[in-house]
């Protein structure tokens, strides 16, 4: 079938669904780091985020968090719903890691105060600049009723998910949110939207401290399909791919 392509971004491509209304998410084994300076390819993993993603969504939908998750359609495409993306990737950091351990020279891990809500502005050209609430509202990129909403699940969000991964051994460590408006006629909801991946996460196994997140990508770590295969496995939605796992066929007496 033909579909028209709508986006191509660093990890997904988006192609019109199948009703007005709804966009086909396409999961990429394309991985970049640093603003695209780096790029590589992780095998298998936009098979893994597509389930992973489908998986979180589908637990915070159940929760009563609105979500543009509608269903995965195969091993690497989920139908959404069509948002418009409010341009701002919200940072939720529970222990200090990443740019902000850098930031503010401190060593990755060191617990902080309480847990902090970051904003980026949404721009590649400009490589996703922090910005404070003065320039979201200055801007114009969120109302302030809509950054209130958005904080508002941020924080659902976040004592969810972080109580889910400590119940399969994994912390929390931070995390990216992106946010949508969703049209209704004339009623807009923002929900959620993206994807929540170890792309977009930081996990670290409880008991060893090991990194199981793209960071084993930008950090040349090493044993990255391993660490997003755990991660699946852990979440019980690893697929079981290759002949060596189709089941038997079945010998009629
Ligand atoms: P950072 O420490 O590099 O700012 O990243 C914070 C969190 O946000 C981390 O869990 C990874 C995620 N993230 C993205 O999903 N996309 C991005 O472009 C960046 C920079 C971070
Ligand atoms: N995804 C971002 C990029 O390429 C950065 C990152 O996740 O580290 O540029």
């Amino acid at each position: 079938m033909r579909r028209k392509r709508l986006y191509e971004g660093k990890a997904k491509i988006l192609y019109e669904g199948p009703e007005p209304g709804t966009i086909v998410q396409y999961f990429k084994d394309d991985a970049t780091a640093f603003n695209a300076q780096k790029r590589g390819t992780i095998t298998g993993k936009g098979v893994l985020n597509n389930r992973i993603s489908e998986y979180l969504m589908t637990h915070l939908a159940e929760m009563g968090i609105p979500t543009h998750f509608i269903r995965r359609l195969n091993m690497r495409e989920q139908l959404v719903r069509e948002v418009e993306i409010i341009p701002l990737e919200i940072v939720v950091r529970n222990v200090a890691a990443g740019s902000f351990a850098q930031r503010f020279k401190m060593e990755e891990g060191s617990p902080l105060p309480r847990t902090l809500i970051e904003y980026c502005y949404k721009s590649d050209e400009l490589g996703d600049p922090l910005v404070a609430e003065e320039h979201v509202l200055a801007f114009n990129w969120a109302s302030p009723q809509e950054l209130d909403e958005i904080v508002a699940l941020t924080v659902r969000v976040n004592d969810y998910l972080s109580g889910l991964f400590l119940g399969i051994g994994l912390k929390l460590v931070d995390f990216k949110l992106e946010f949508g408006r969703l049209w209704e006629g004339e009623e807009m909801r923002v929900v959620l939207a993206d994807e929540i991946s170890p792309d977009s996460c930081r996990l670290w196994d409880l008991q060893t401290g090991e990194k199981m997140d793209k960071d084993r990508f930008r950090r040349d770590l090493g044993g990255i399909e391993e660490a997003y295969q755990e991660v699946a496995r852990r979440l019980g939605v690893l697929p079981e791919t290759g002949p060596a796992d189709a089941p038997a066929p079945q010998t009629l007496q």
